[in-house]
């Protein structure tokens, strides 16, 4: 069971891409801890969102955490611009190239957070040999690159064996694809203390909102 408390991170990709500041003001005033915002490059992954220069655009119009979840490769030569965007985590993927550990080196050396990410595929043993480099670890719980998936089961029991392999360090664990209400509690059950929503939390529009974060973190509060 984790100890620290749920915290819930709105994805803005699931938001009105037209209305992005607005949006990204209203997500906040509905009771988001973090915004997370999802960089795809049509590489990595099938499909392309935004980069640094929408993030920063976006940056002025909250003061919560930005928690940037980058699905590009190559993601070295873009890290600085990320961080001068604005983010407060920069998380990337084990499988996006071969230096992880370069990656979150740099990462640090700009004075950010560094998360690494991996995929539903992906055995969680690759985490171990960076886990005193990191501030967070991201399970993805869909395959990356689109909002509006299915979230995969198998993750569940990946969180608590993530959770036990973190152990005592101050390391946050984050569930991104698929999260709902109705699976938030199995989830931080599982481990997670944080979760993204993309579909759930921006479903229904800005009057939605504030109860769609309220029911998914009232769920994660039960476990
Ligand atoms: C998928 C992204 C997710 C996505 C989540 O590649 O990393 O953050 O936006 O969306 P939902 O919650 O709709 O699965
Ligand atoms: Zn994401």
């Amino acid at each position: 069971m984790s100890h620290k408390p749920v915290l819930i991170a709105p994805s803005i990709l699931a938001s009105d891409f037209s209305r992005l500041g607005e949006e990204v003001a209203a997500i906040d005033k509905a009771g988001a801890d973090w915004i997370h915002l999802d960089v795809m490059d049509g590489h990595f992954v099938p499909n392309i969102s935004f980069g640094p220069d929408v993030i920063k655009a976006m940056r002025p119009h909250s003061k919560k955490v930005f928690d940037v979840h980058l699905m590009i490769a190559p993601v070295d030569p873009y890290l600085e611009a990320f961080a001068k965007a604005g983010a407060d985590i920069i998380t990337v993927h084990a499988e996006a190239g071969p230096h992880l550990h370069r990656s979150l080196q740099a990462i640090r050396a700009l004075g950010k957070k560094a998360g690494v990410v991996i995929n539903p595929g992906t055995p969680e043993h690759v985490l171990e040999p960076v886990l005193d480099r990191i501030d967070l670890i991201l399970l993805m719980s869909v395959n990356p690159g689109f909002g509006g998936q299915a979230f995969i089961p198998e993750v569940l029991p990946k969180l608590t064996r993530v959770k036990a392999m973190i152990g005592n360090r101050q390391i946050d664990l984050e569930i991104d694809g698929g999260v709902t209400a109705d699976n938030a509690e199995a989830i931080a059950k599982a481990g997670a203390n944080v979760l993204v929503a993309g579909s759930a939390a921006f479903k229904g529009g800005p009057a939605h909102y504030a109860q769609n974060i309220a029911a998914i973190r009232a769920a994660a509060q039960k476990a």
